[in-house]
């Protein structure tokens, strides 16, 4: 009985551990969506992956986005709700759906290290 304790834990791990990677992957594939939409509708002024500058320099690329101090999915979803938020040169609507998945793809973003561009 007691050395079937070590076992039962073990198992309990690796079902822990199957169930974040099945939530990691179901994050990345929004992010993913979010990725292609960018690249459609938002790359024409932003750079919208890691190290990458914006076509239109008034346009913060989504890495400088991402790395805000005090920018959460909160805040990035409720600029993207809003849109009398927009700079004037934004103007569009985006569905819900795209701005999880537009929030999720900015958010791989983050870096612990970043450091702003003099
Ligand atoms: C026609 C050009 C253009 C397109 C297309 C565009 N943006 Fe922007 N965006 C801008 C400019 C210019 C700014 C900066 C405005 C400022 O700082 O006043 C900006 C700023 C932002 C910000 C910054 C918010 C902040 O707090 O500083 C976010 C987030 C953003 N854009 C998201 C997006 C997303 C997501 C898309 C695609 C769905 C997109 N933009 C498409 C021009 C554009």
């Amino acid at each position: 009985m007691i050395r079937s304790i070590p076992l039962l834990l073990a198992a309990a791990a690796l079902i822990a551990i199957s169930a974040q990677a099945r939530a990691d992957s179901k994050v990345s594939k929004s992010a993913a969506r979010g990725l292609a939409l960018a690249q459609s509708h938002c790359a024409a002024c932003h750079g919208v992956t890691a190290n990458s500058t914006s076509p239109n320099p008034e346009s913060p690329t989504f890495e400088e986005i991402a790395n805000l101090s005090g920018l959460s999915k909160f805040t990035l979803g409720n600029f993207l709700r809003d849109s009398h938020n927009y700079p004037a040169a934004m103007n569009f609507t985006i569905q819900r759906g795209q701005i999880r998945d537009l929030t999720a793809h900015i958010l791989t973003l983050r870096r612990k290290d970043y450091r702003p561009e003099p």
